[in-house]
């Protein structure tokens, strides 16, 4: 696979090797991004993907180069409407640069880079997706519970990218996966399809409801993300008031596992999704996560800038030299 744009075309070997490449480059640093230049195109604000992968890269001798889509992707006055293809841009960007990571308002620019670039083009969060995110959180759970364990995480919030991203890789680790949304904020009866494909395959079990208190009941893990994601400003006042009996307060906590973790993959909104009491408790892993984010970057672009050089087998022979 040239690219990374969803949780769901990897199966969960080729994911793990990811997290395992990571954990060795974690301990024993490798230089082998060296020379290997990685376009960083945002449409969005970010802090954890930016600048923790940034850091994860620099760490592996990789160099990072910013994009502003504003000058480099579009044109604002350009008589024409559009100052190149993205067809072009991308073909061009490839004689340069050696990957692109992402993050875009819509999937199908991720699409359109990926088919016309020659390199890996990485999903930073789009609409859809968050794979590096769900990555990261299937690692922060591997270092609580055990790489073996059957975990019970319990999603409350938005239908959105990370929790997509999330119940996907949850679901292909064979854990069980439990969600609550308000009913205008739900999965579409076929993504909820698709998940009951995932368990079916891969062994896990997909639970979902619109009580929070049902979908919590026993989890060891409670997740949430924002209730409103960046580019829905224009529904927040909507959005919150469906979302109010949906934050993760210790009324919820109570009714998890007794030594239920909280995960959020941040930014939080303090007091909305989540109370300082559940955020700054010792069983908070948010800045596991977060911490994370720069160890998981690096197996991914490793594996995917030198492919097929690294596999875990050749990282440990060059470990070993
Ligand atoms: N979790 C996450 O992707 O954070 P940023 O938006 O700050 O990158
Ligand atoms: N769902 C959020 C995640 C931010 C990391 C968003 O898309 O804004």
């Amino acid at each position: 696979m040239k690219d990374l744009l969803t949780i769901g075309e990897y199966e969960p070997e080729q994911l793990q090797s990811f997290i395992n490449i990571s954990e060795s480059l974690q301990n024993t640093p490798q230089l082998l991004l060296a020379q290997k230049n990685i376009l960083f195109v945002f449409e969005k604000p970010s802090l954890r993907t930016k600048i923790g992968t940034e850091a994860a890269i620099t760490h592996l001798g990789g160099n990072v180069m910013h994009a502003d889509p504003k000058t480099v992707f579009e044109y604002e006055e350009d008589p024409f409407g559009c100052r190149e293809s993205l067809t072009d841009t991308v073909k061009n960007i490839s004689q340069w640069c050696d990957a692109i990571f992402s993050r875009v308002y819509k999937h199908e620019t991720l699409k359109e880079m990926a088919e016309n670039a020659d390199i890996p083009v990485i999903n930073a969060l789009c609409n859809l997706h968050h794979p590096m995110q769900a990555l990261a959180d299937l690692y922060t759970i591997q270092q609580e519970f055990g790489k073996e364990e059957k975990v019970s995480i319990a999603f409350i919030g938005d239908a959105n990218n990370v929790s997509f991203s999330l119940i996907e890789i949850g679901l292909k680790f064979g854990h069980d996966m439990r969600f609550s949304a308000p009913v205008d904020f739900y999965w579409s009866e076929e993504q909820i399809q698709y998940f009951k494909l995932l368990e079916v395959e891969y062994g896990g079990s997909f639970f979902h409801s619109e009580d929070p208190f049902e979908a919590v009941k026993g989890s060891q893990v409670i997740y949430t993300d924002a209730f409103v994601s960046m580019g829905e400003e224009d529904i927040l006042e909507e959005k919150l008031a469906h979302f109010k009996n949906y934050q993760v307060n210790r009324k919820l906590m109570n009714m998890a596992d007794t030594n239920a973790r909280f995960m959020h993959c941040l930014p939080a909104h303090r007091g909305i999704e989540v109370t300082d009491e559940v955020i700054d408790h010792a069983n908070s892993l948010v800045l596991n996560q977060s911490k994370n984010r720069m160890v998981v970057s690096k197996g991914v672009f490793a594996s995917l800038i030198n492919k097929p050089a690294v596999t875990e087998l050749e990282l440990y022979q060059y470990n070993g030299i």
